[in-house]
């Protein structure tokens, strides 16, 4: 992803969106946020995914996440293809439930690094790939995912993942392959023993292993 790493502060950018102009930190307020773009509105695999983001949209709101996305797009597109989205939905009469970027002239685009050199329109301007930006309330990067254009993404995934970066910033933790919420945690490698069992008041519990080394440890968040 060029010029923009985790930990990085993210860009606080001025664009016309379906809900008028903002600036990014405001529109984000104390919220953590997700920002997500499409190739292209009107597009098949695009519009599968905006409606499913409709869908988990309580899910967002739920974690205090407020969602936007992008396309390359104009507003008054944007506002249309919505509503073939909420139609998708059977949901025709709702509006579409966070607003979406409109970066016609791809200057965002460009700024975040989002541009797909291997999908490009009719003209032969490169379409943005499927990004997903997660910021926390400082602001600051804290996931990037990048997909290209032929693949859609998974909302069930990026809410997984949503569930970890809020815990792990909260607790001493990390989340294992596939976890879910309610599930056991690890104990991060920083930390030694004694830390984490004045930290974890429910137990850490360690895996015994062929290389002696105590490296697996387990504890109920
Ligand atoms: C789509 O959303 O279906 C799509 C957009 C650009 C390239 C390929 C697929």
């Amino acid at each position: 992803m060029p010029g923009l790493l985790l930990g990085d502060e993210f860009p606080n950018f001025e664009a016309d969106t379906t809900v008028g102009r903002i600036h990014f930190h405001d529109f984000l307020g104390s919220s953590w946020g997700i920002l997500f773009s499409h190739p292209r509105d009107f597009t098949p695999v695009c519009t599968t995914e905006l409606a499913c983001a409709a869908r988990v949209s309580d899910q967002f709101k739920k974690r205090g996440v407020k969602m936007i996305a992008l396309s390359i797009d104009s507003v008054e597109d944007h506002r249309n293809w919505s509503k073939d989205v909420m139609a998708f939905n059977s949901d025709a009469d709702t509006s579409l439930p966070f607003p979406i970027i409109a970066d016609h002239n791809r200057e965002l685009s460009v700024q975040l690094g989002m541009l797909d050199p291997d999908e490009r329109d009719k003209d032969g301007l490169p379409l943005t790939a499927r990004c997903v930006f997660v910021i926390g309330p400082d602001k600051k990067l804290k996931l990037s995912i990048l997909y290209p254009a032929t693949t859609g993404r998974n909302f069930d995934e990026i809410l997984r993942v949503i569930d970890s970066l809020q815990l792990t910033a909260q607790k001493k933790v990390a989340t294992p392959v596939d976890w879910k919420v309610g599930e056991k945690v690890m104990v991060i490698p920083s930390l030694s023993d004694a830390e984490a069992a004045a930290l974890f008041p429910n137990g850490v519990t360690t895996k015994e292993l062929p290389s002696g080394k105590k490296y697996l440890r387990y504890t109920q968040p």
